[in-house]
């Protein structure tokens, strides 16, 4: 142990530190070599809190081995740690290098501080041949230091858009030299290295909005690299000019267009941070605030000039743009598709009114498309070559509508050809010839012709009427109705021609028994325009139907008068059949006879006499002469002497012709009465019988009384019957002397006034 402890001297001296007072384990004796510590001191870099080894000299065991350092800048050496081999020792100061230990010879240095920066010197003492040598290792330690995370500083965190900004990359600590790295993320991500940019600051100069988003610097050295949080630059501009979309969307000549009834969607865009406010006027009124407007349901007043209005309220600044939508919508209906009339060509309108924008029409035919127009479209092509039945169509198209809209024609001929006919009109003042061809696509076009085939009028469609002042001379006269029609060759025509009426009577004369029925017949052979057939009576009156027993019986061209019940009073005479147009009028006379039966016998009173209590009388009667008789009539009259008395009143009618006698009651007796008889054929009375008075039965009490009244009666009868004969002969003074009117018709009697039947007849009779 004498040689380490001898040796403990020469190193205390040499490091001029008493501090290796235990050398413990040194072998073999010192070999002392000087290796001076001038040699180039090797550079070694440790980074702060790693760890470093110093490998103290050569292979060799040492002795000793003194570790002692130099702090960065200053020149006095400081012991650090001392070992022998078995002992070793750490100055308690070394801590401020790190964890300080000695791992054999080499000094370990962990957790390394700042202050470790400077000089290491190794001083080892060996023995080798007897001899102490002394060996140096000089180490410069460099202490580097990881940069730390840095931060990035904006110098205006939301910048208007135009100014300048400048984004600071800060970092606390790191060993120089320390780059930088710039990164930029825009908000949607995407992210963009700043290549160009490797100092610590980021100029934007002037800044835009393609600078706004998440700034990051990374910084590093030779150590480390860190990168910072992102700060985020949030550029204040705007807002834009706006941008007004429009959805679905339509261009028009004038902005936008959309259909009626769709929802139309209205979208502004203004570019703008913070995002825009957005305002709508409609025409210059306010229609909606937000940035999309939507019109459920469009219509035609939602057309006008729409504003869209953008604010950025951080910066108040307001822009705006104007669109014009206009709402489109169809014509109504269909398309209208009509032909006209055009000689020898035909003339194809299609029309389709209204809509917006005018609807597009085009025809189109059997050889190929037609020409096409808004609103409407006409199309004229020659006829000739068309077959019955062509079709043509009509398309319309609207962008408002998904589909077009047709209408079609079919040209056709009418079959027929035309008719004419006329007709007077204002009781025969004119005469109207009129025509007529219907049917037809288009319709036939028809002209009225005079006899030089000269038109009258112009021509219309289906039907002609021309009209003429009525005058004789125009019968005879003809004319011609010409009917056009594009797809008939030749046109064709028909003819008419103007005269007065003519007439015949079926017999001119016609006989009739009283009490039959007669046929008068009228009929029209012509005329034009057609004739109306009346019948004149006796009295050149126009004989009505359904009064005094005529009746008239129209039969198409034909008018036959019946008369019924024919009475020679009423009835016999001369008829006239008239038949008249607008061009004059002919007739032709129809004598009427109506003939009695032949007169029937005579008759005498053979008998009469009162019955019981003179309430009835009984009368018999005989007939003379020749004769054919149907029955017979009794007449009575009271025989009092006034002058309403002396009416022949019935007493008794329809006896069969076998009778000659009858019982009359319902007498009166104080009433003398008259009684005659006369005999009937058929409707004719004959001659009345001597007129006489009732005899009392024989045996009478009362012959005198009965003969002054008979006398009365006589004288009475008289004077009744030449008042009867002069109204008789004068009617109008003497209208209430009539026959007493018990069933006037059926009461021969009452004929007696007729001239065959004489009245004065009874006077020559009165005894
Ligand atoms: C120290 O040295 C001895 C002998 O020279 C050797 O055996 C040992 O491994 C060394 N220790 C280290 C930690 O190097
Ligand atoms: C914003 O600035 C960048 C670079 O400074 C430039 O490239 C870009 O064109 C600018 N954009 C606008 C909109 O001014
Ligand atoms: C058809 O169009 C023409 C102009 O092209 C116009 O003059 C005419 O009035 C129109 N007719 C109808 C029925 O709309
Ligand atoms: C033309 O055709 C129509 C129907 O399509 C027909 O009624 C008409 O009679 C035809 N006309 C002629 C002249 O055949
Ligand atoms: C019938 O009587 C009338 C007059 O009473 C007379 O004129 C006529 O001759 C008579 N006829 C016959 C056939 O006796
Ligand atoms: C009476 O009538 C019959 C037939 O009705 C006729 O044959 C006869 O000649 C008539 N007698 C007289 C006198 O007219």
């Amino acid at each position: 142990m004498e040689g380490p402890r001898a040796l403990h001297r020469p190193l205390s001296l040499l490091l001029l530190t008493p501090l290796c007072l235990l050398l413990v384990g040194a072998s073999g004796p010192p070999h002392l070599t000087h290796q001076g510590p001038d040699e180039e001191a090797m550079s070694i870099q440790g980074v702060r809190g790693g760890s470093v080894e110093l490998a103290c000299g050569s292979g060799l065991a040492p002795l000793v081995v003194f570790w002692s350092f130099t702090p960065l800048g200053l020149l006095t050496p400081r012991p650090v740690a001392v070992t022998n081999g078995a002992e070793s020792k750490v100055e308690a100061g070394a801590s401020a290098l790190g964890a300080v230990s000695l791992r054999n010879s080499s000094l370990v240095l962990r957790e390394l501080r700042e202050g470790a920066r400077g000089h290491f010197l190794c001083q080892a003492l060996h023995a080798a041949g007897g001899q102490l040598h002394t060996t140096y290792s000089y180490f410069a330690l460099a202490v580097l230091v990881p940069v730390s995370k840095p931060r990035v500083r904006l110098s205006d965190l939301s910048p208007v858009e135009g100014t300048s900004v400048v984004a600071t990359c800060a970092v606390r600590e790191g060993t120089e030299p320390v780059t930088f790295a710039w990164q930029h993320r825009a908000p949607q991500g995407q992210e963009e290295e700043l290549v160009e940019v490797t100092e610590r600051w980021l100029r934007l100069d002037p800044v835009n909005r393609t600078d706004l988003g998440w700034y990051i610097c990374s910084a590093h050295n030779a150590v480390s690299r860190m990168s910072s949080d992102g700060a985020f630059l949030d550029v204040i501009y705007g807002p834009d000019n706006p941008v007004i979309s429009v959805e679905p969307l339509g261009f028009s000549e004038e902005g936008f267009w959309a259909k009626e009834r769709e929802e139309v969607t209205l979208s502004c865009l203004a570019g703008s941070n913070p995002p825009s406010h957005y305002v709508w006027l409609r025409d210059h009124t306010q229609a909606h605030t937000g940035p999309v407007y939507t019109i459920a349901s469009a219509t035609r007043a939602h057309t006008g000039l729409y504003t869209c209005l953008a604010r950025n309220s951080r910066l108040d600044t307001r822009t705006q743009a104007s669109a014009r939508l206009t709402i489109y919508y169809p014509p109504e209906g269909q398309p209208s598709c009509a032909v006209l009339p055009n000689l020898g060509a035909v003339t194809l309108v299609c029309t389709w009114p209204g809509g917006l924008p005018a609807a597009q029409l085009q025809w189109e035919g059997p050889q190929g498309a037609g020409p096409t127009a808004l609103n409407n479209v006409t199309w004229s092509q020659p006829a000739a070559h068309l077959p019955n039945g062509s079709v043509f169509v009509c398309a319309g198209q609207h962008p408002a509508l998904a589909l077009p809209a047709f209408c079609r024609i079919t040209l056709w001929d009418p079959l027929q050809s035309p008719t004419c006919w006329t007709t007077a009109t204002v009781e025969d003042q004119f005469i109207m010839l009129s025509c007529e061809w219907p049917g037809g696509q288009p319709p036939a076009l028809l002209s009225w012709l005079d006899g030089l085939q000269q038109p009258l009028d112009g021509s219309s469609p289906s039907l002609a009427v021309h009209l003429l002042q009525a005058q004789e001379d125009l019968a005879g006269q003809e004319f011609t109705c010409r009917g056009t029609h594009p797809l008939r060759v030749p046109d064709p025509h028909c003819r008419l021609q103007l005269e007065a009426p003519q007439l015949s009577v079926a017999q001119s004369r016609v006989s009739v028994l009283e009490g039959g029925e007669a046929w008068l017949g009228c009929a029209l052979l012509g005329g034009m325009p057609p004739a109306r057939l009346l019948w004149l009576g006796p009295q050149r009156r126009q004989v009505e139907g359904g009064t005094s027993g005529f009746t008239l019986h129209p039969e198409g061209a034909q008018l036959h008068l019946r008369i019924r019940d024919a009475d020679p009073a009423r009835h016999r005479g001369a008829y006239r059949c008239v038949a008249r147009n607008a061009l004059g009028s002919s007739s032709r006379s129809v004598l009427l006879e109506v003939q009695r039966y032949p007169a029937p016998p005579n008759v005498t009173i053979r008998r009469l006499t009162y019955g019981r209590h003179r309430r009835e009388v009984q009368l018999r009667w005989a007939v003379e002469g020749p004769g054919n008789l149907t029955g017979f009539l009794v007449q009575r009259r009271a025989s009092v002497p006034s002058p309403e008395a002396g009416a022949w009143e019935t007493a008794a009618r329809d006896i069969e012709p076998e009778s000659r006698g009858r019982k009359l009651g319902g007498l009166d007796p104080g009433v003398r009465y008259a009684f005659r008889v006369l005999a009937l054929n058929h409707h004719t009375a004959g001659h009345p019988s001597e007129v006489k008075t009732p005899a009392d039965p024989p045996f009478s009490a009362y012959p005198a009384v009965l003969g002054a009244a008979g006398t009365g009666v006589v004288v009475a009868t008289v004077a009744s019957l030449l008042v009867f004969q002069y109204a008789a002969r004068h009617p109008e003074t003497f209208p209430c002397i009539e026959p007493p009117p018990t069933n006037p018709g059926s009461d021969p009697a009452q004929e007696l006034t007729d001239a065959p039947v004489n009245v004065t007849i009874t006077v020559t009779a009165t005894p």
